[in-house]
């Protein structure tokens, strides 16, 4: 069904929301269930029928790609660097893009340029010893083998700031800010054409490695996905009665809004999360994967409303805590999951901000796992107040604030400086 005219919702009960964290968080679960449910309900539709929309269009693609998995067909799209800089992507790969959220831009960097950017790496850290001084996991988020982490909390290297204020980092990230809606009703909900330099981390996983993965997880949020105003809004669709218009790739209301903290917190709002690769990877060696259906994000806000769902339970989802994906309430979603295709040195892979992504267990990884994570994270209000921190943790060579407290890079003389930066950098970082 579709809806022509844009149903009048005023008479529909208002939500209750927490723009910080509830201090009870099982009665404001009761509550907000409630009151969503009745929201529903008060559209003429129930929640069942509403899921049932939603299950069914996700249903579909979970068809299609297990189909096209067994047809031995490629699940994630592909396109070239070329393509992008020169605005001739061809239009059934851009519609690919829409339709699974998740792309692979192959040779977004020459070759021996992410080569370089790895030496680079190891050099910088190796010439502040920080093997030597190495003081364990910041955070549980990630493993470790032995005592060399897997995840660098290294932020500043001239390779990390030379890649994010490249213009060829600036242009795929416009390309891919470009797939959202970023303006509606008047009101611009972010700049497509500027970046905000989210730093985050290095993977530099070694041959040989054991590693279990991570399991299946979503990253935007938490309970503040049910709880905040702005969250509400964003997700209106699944929640007044017109749920065929919701649309994964609409930034209307998701730019400004709060974020319950967490320490697996992204303070910033990303249009798709990102990393690019520092060496070749077999499709086999632990690889990303991901749910490829943008529209399974309506499913998991939407599940927790059935009735089989204990009333203070979110299908598992609480604060301070990584969003889960499980077989226990997400089942029909997971036959889609599809990992990557192999990745050449200089290959970026990038999925929607809502995807449904996890990493696979590997036993004895054959050569090395090595990424800097860089994702699309446009200007907007909710990215310029983070960027304020980021400014701060540059110039002084600490750990930006969505990351555990670290600081290694604080004494490190070769970190990249204000005078390295170029006009994209400065842009990013809110430096005028
Ligand atoms: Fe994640």
């Amino acid at each position: 069904m579709t809806r022509t005219t844009a149903p009048d919702i005023s008479h529909l009960p208002a939500l209750p929301h927490w723009d910080t964290t509830p201090e009870d968080l099982p009665a404001a679960i009761r509550e907000v269930k409630a009151t969503l449910r009745a929201r529903i309900a008060a559209s003429g539709r129930s929640v069942e029928e509403v899921f049932a929309v939603i299950e069914h269009r996700v249903r579909d693609r979970v068809d299609e790609i297990v189909a096209a998995k067994e047809r031995g067909e490629p699940v994630w799209p592909e396109i070239d660097y070329a393509d992008i800089a020169s605005g001739a992507v061809p239009a059934a790969a851009l519609g690919q893009v829409h339709r699974r959220g998740c792309l692979v831009v192959r040779g977004h960097f020459p070759r021996e340029q992410a080569l370089a950017w790895d030496q680079g790496i190891v050099d910088y850290v190796e010439s502040n010893r920080f093997f030597e001084n190495y003081r364990g996991p910041g955070d549980d988020f990630f493993g470790s083998v032995g005592s060399r982490p897997e995840i660098y909390p290294v932020y500043w290297s001239p390779a990390q700031m030379q890649a994010r204020q490249s213009d060829r980092m600036a242009r795929v990230q416009a390309f891919l800010n470009g797939q959202w809606i970023s303006e509606s009703g008047g009101i611009r909900w972010f700049d497509p054409g500027r970046d905000s330099l989210y730093p985050d981390r290095i993977r530099r996983r070694p041959p040989g490695t054991d590693s279990k993965g991570l399991g299946t997880h979503l990253d935007p949020g938490t309970l503040d996905l049910w709880m905040t105003q702005d969250y509400q809004r964003a997700f209106r669709h699944l929640f007044d009665g017109t749920v065929e218009q919701y649309d994964p790739w609409d930034a209307t209301y998701r730019t400004a809004g709060p974020q319950y903290p967490g320490s697996t917190m992204c303070s910033v709002f990303r249009t798709f999360q990102g990393w690019t690769a520092l060496c070749d990877m077999a499709h086999d060696q632990g690889v990303l994967h991901t749910v490829p259906i943008p529209e399974a994000m309506g499913y998991l806000m939407l599940r927790p409303l059935l009735a089989d769902v204990p009333e203070d339970d979110m299908c598992g989802v609480t604060v301070n805590q990584v969003f889960p994906v499980s077989r226990k309430w997400h089942e029909p979603l997971l036959p889609a999951l599809t990992g990557l295709p192999d990745i050449q040195a200089g290959d970026s892979v990038w999925w929607h901000c809502d995807m449904i992504h996890s990493v696979a267990p590997v036993t004895s990884q054959q050569g090395w796992g090595n990424v800097m994570y860089i994702p699309a994270a446009p200007w907007c209000p909710r990215n310029e107040r983070y960027a304020e921190s980021v400014r701060a943790a540059f110039l002084t060579g600490m750990s930006p604030s969505d990351f555990p407290a670290e600081h290694y890079e604080r004494d490190w003389d070769n970190r990249t400086r204000l005078t390295d930066l170029n006009p994209t950098g400065r842009r990013g970082l809110g430096i005028e």
